[in-house]
């Protein structure tokens, strides 16, 4: 089944970014279809953060009407694919948010998970991936303010007629008390389908211009991380450490198969 997912929060900086890229790689690692979209079209950087800020088309000329959206798609980790916004003022400036739906319908054809990196805010780009993904996923760091701004984004997306199907606590810590599990399900009426914990590897990642889930699979935020995606894709997910060991373990179950098969 198709899955549109919208990653969102009411202000910027709270994770959305890193966690399409991290959940979009894994589904795909998982063997998902699996497309990542830049919907931040003012201030893109999921492009960035994967390494493809010169790419010559970019979802901008796409939605200036100047492309088609095969001419946007690259390739990422583990198969994922990419479209990036650009990061040319005058590119989003001529880019026209309306035709973000007829793109996601687009791509939504192609996969089976569409994840929409949404930017912050209230703007007309932003309302869009809220109302037509198939779910919204609010990501929300353990402060008050964020939770007012992710309270303040469900009931625009339920406004616009669409769906908060949970939210993903990111940049947790063992000190921040501040706002428990329970306390964010019970005020924002959503369920808490992961926590991501703070980690300095994140940042390092991005400076390599590589998911973190790739460059660091152990780290305790990849863990999470790979937790939270096997749950979308309907995998199952043992914490076997890195990517890598996973695929041994698989490999390892696989040539023992084979070769009781063959006795
Ligand atoms: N779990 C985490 N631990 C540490 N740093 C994080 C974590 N998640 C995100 N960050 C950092 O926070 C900043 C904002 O993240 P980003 O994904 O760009 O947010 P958004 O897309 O919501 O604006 C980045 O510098 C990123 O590296
Ligand atoms: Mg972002």
């Amino acid at each position: 089944m198709v899955r549109a997912y919208t990653i969102a929060s009411g202000k910027g900086g709270t994770g959305k970014t890193t966690l399409s890229v991290n959940l979009g790689s894994m589904l795909a690692y998982f063997g998902k279809e699996t497309y990542i979209m830049d919907a931040d079209v003012g201030m893109a950087n999921l492009g960035i953060v994967l390494g493809l800020e010169n790419v010559p088309v970019t979802l901008h000329e796409v939605l200036a009407g100047n492309a088609a959206v095969s001419d946007a798609i690259y390739e990422g980790p583990f198969g994922v694919k990419v479209v990036p916004s650009g990061i040319s003022l005058k590119g989003f400036q001529n880019a026209n948010p309306d035709r973000l739906r007829d793109v996601m319908r687009e791509l939504v054809g192609r996969c089976d998970f569409l994840i929409i990196d949404a930017p912050a805010g209230i703007s007309r780009d932003g309302v869009i991936p809220l109302a037509i993904a198939d779910e919204v996923i609010l990501v929300v760091n353990p402060e008050l303010s964020s939770i007012v701004d992710a309270l303040k984004t469900k009931i625009l997306t339920e406004l616009v007629g669409g769906h908060v199907s949970g939210a993903i606590l990111n940049r947790a810590t063992m000190e921040n008390t501040e706002v428990s599990r329970e306390k964010m399900e019970k005020v924002l009426g959503v369920k808490v389908i992961g926590i991501v914990p703070e980690d300095a590897n994140v940042r390092r990642s991005s400076a390599h211009k590589t998911p973190i889930v790739v460059k660091y699979p152990n780290s305790d935020a990849s863990r999470a991380i790979k937790g939270i995606a096997a749950q979308i894709a309907g995998t199952e997910y043992k914490d076997e450490g890195s990517v890598e060991a996973a695929r041994e373990g698989f490999l390892d179950r696989l040539a023992r198969s084979l070769f009781r098969s063959s006795k």
